[in-house]
């Protein structure tokens, strides 16, 4: 195996009680909003990995003030005037939800700014974010007509705009929102699909008015938010592995608790309702705005599925290759289409699971738009993750009843979402 890379042999029970870490993408909103607040922010449980840390480094260069202690973040806002000039290139890491809503944030400035990105980010599209904001009066350049990191912004005061999304994306969402706060006039964003709303509720909270239905969102420019007090609640990305892993062990059960369960993210339980999975939702109740519950599963037989209604790809779009893996474990043909927009993640997520599927001994074939899995046997092997965290991580979960061993080349990316990952995973496996 590579240095970083792991091989995980199957168990034959998934058991245990786990909490998972903070949101990622609530997480990087409340980091970027209590910076652009003016006032004392506390934010508890928050996710502690490369990605949110990415926010905080780029933050930090612009002058914020963020002190860390374990999970918990105290950020001293100087308002939206009180950033101050980079004095070198801001990187985002590899972190989409940084590069997008600080491309925002820096369109708000006067000042000079450069953002970049490791490997993967430099090769993701930006345009979907660099054209509108240009359109709002930001003067952005970079590769292939500000396309690609690195960009260069030279923002200052925007002006409103009606635009509507050509792609969902509630990282290009929150960037425009962002952007809208040192703006003239009103803002007015339509998606094409309706996704996360973590951005929405937590400005909502915080007393920026901002009207909402399904797929539009408008509000009167320049409102600043007001500083947060809040904790964080688990990260549904993160608990949807161990959920997984519940439902194809040979024996299980599994509870994962304060998990935040956003309607804009849980389309995997959906699709797994559709597969005949046993997952229960207890003690449903809201936090900071945002809904959270206990999720308990147990050994499930499932079935294959297609999965084809936008609404759901958008809301399980982190999850997808999660699903082709235990579609593995379904019987019969489970078919993935309109998710074209796994090819721009961190990895091309499509390519990385059909043939890290194919490796481990199971018939996947790559549709162009999504995938298929014909599910029946995983008889083990090795795979690469691509670098990309949420790969390597299904494929952990593939390890699980598998006929032998699974090696995963480059596990160390899991450190981008959630570096605890190990950990868990070894205490529910009892190894
Ligand atoms: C995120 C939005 C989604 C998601 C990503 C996090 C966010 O990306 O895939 O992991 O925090 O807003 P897109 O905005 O590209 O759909």
């Amino acid at each position: 195996m590579s240095s970083s890379g792991i091989t995980f042999q199957p168990v034959d029970r998934i058991e245990g009680q786990i909490a998972v870490p903070g949101d990622k993408s609530i997480s990087h909103r409340a980091l970027i909003f209590s910076a652009i607040a003016s006032g004392v922010s506390r934010i508890e449980h928050l996710l502690v990995a490369d990605d949110t840390m990415s926010s905080v480094r780029c933050l930090r260069m612009l002058g914020a003030v963020i002190e860390m202690e374990g999970s918990t973040a105290v950020i001293k806002g100087s308002g939206i005037d009180g950033f101050k000039e980079p004095d070198d290139v801001m990187d985002a890491g590899n972190s989409g939800t940084t590069a997008r809503i600080m491309l925002g944030l820096l369109s708000t400035q006067g000042f000079f700014s450069v953002l970049t990105g490791d490997e993967s980010l430099r090769t993701r599209p930006m345009k979907r974010m660099t054209i509108p904001l240009a359109a709002m009066g930001s003067a952005l350049d970079g590769r292939e007509h500000a396309n690609y990191l690195p960009i260069s912004v030279r923002g200052g005061r925007l002006k409103g705009i009606d635009y509507k999304m050509p792609v969902p994306s509630a990282q290009v969402k929150t960037g425009l929102i962002v952007a809208s706060m040192n703006a003239r006039g009103t803002m007015t964003i339509t998606e094409p699909v309706g996704t996360r709303d973590h951005t929405e509720r937590m400005l909502k909270a915080g007393g920026v008015d901002l009207k909402t239905s399904e797929r539009t969102i408008r509000l009167a420019c320049s409102q600043k938010p007001l500083p947060i007090n809040m904790s964080i609640p688990g990260d549904f990305s993160s608990a949807a592995f161990f959920i997984g892993a519940g439902i194809i062990a040979r024996h299980s059960d599994v509870l994962v608790t304060n998990v935040g369960i956003n309607p804009g993210r849980t389309g995997m339980l959906d699709v797994l309702k559709g597969m005949g999975a046993s997952v229960d939702i207890m003690n449903a109740r809201y936090e900071a705005g945002e809904p959270v519950a206990d999720i308990h599963v147990t050994a499930s037989k499932l079935h294959g599925i297609t999965v084809e209604d936008k609404r759901t790809i958008v809301s399980a779009i982190d999850e997808l290759p999660l699903i082709a893996v235990l579609a593995a474990y379904a019987q019969g043909r489970t078919v993935v289409r309109n998710a074209e927009e796994l090819r721009v993640k961190e990895s091309d997520r499509i390519k990385a699971v059909v043939e890290g599927l194919n490796h481990l001994g199971v018939r996947a074939r790559d549709l162009g738009d999504g995938f298929q899995v014909e599910g029946g046997r995983v008889m083990g092997g090795r795979v690469s993750s691509y670098g990309d965290h949420r790969i390597a991580m299904a494929f952990a979960v593939s390890s699980v009843s598998s006929e032998k061993e699974t090696s995963i080349d480059d596990f160390g990316a899991v450190s981008i979402s959630f570096p605890e990952f190990m950990n868990i995973f070894d205490r529910v496996r009892g190894v």
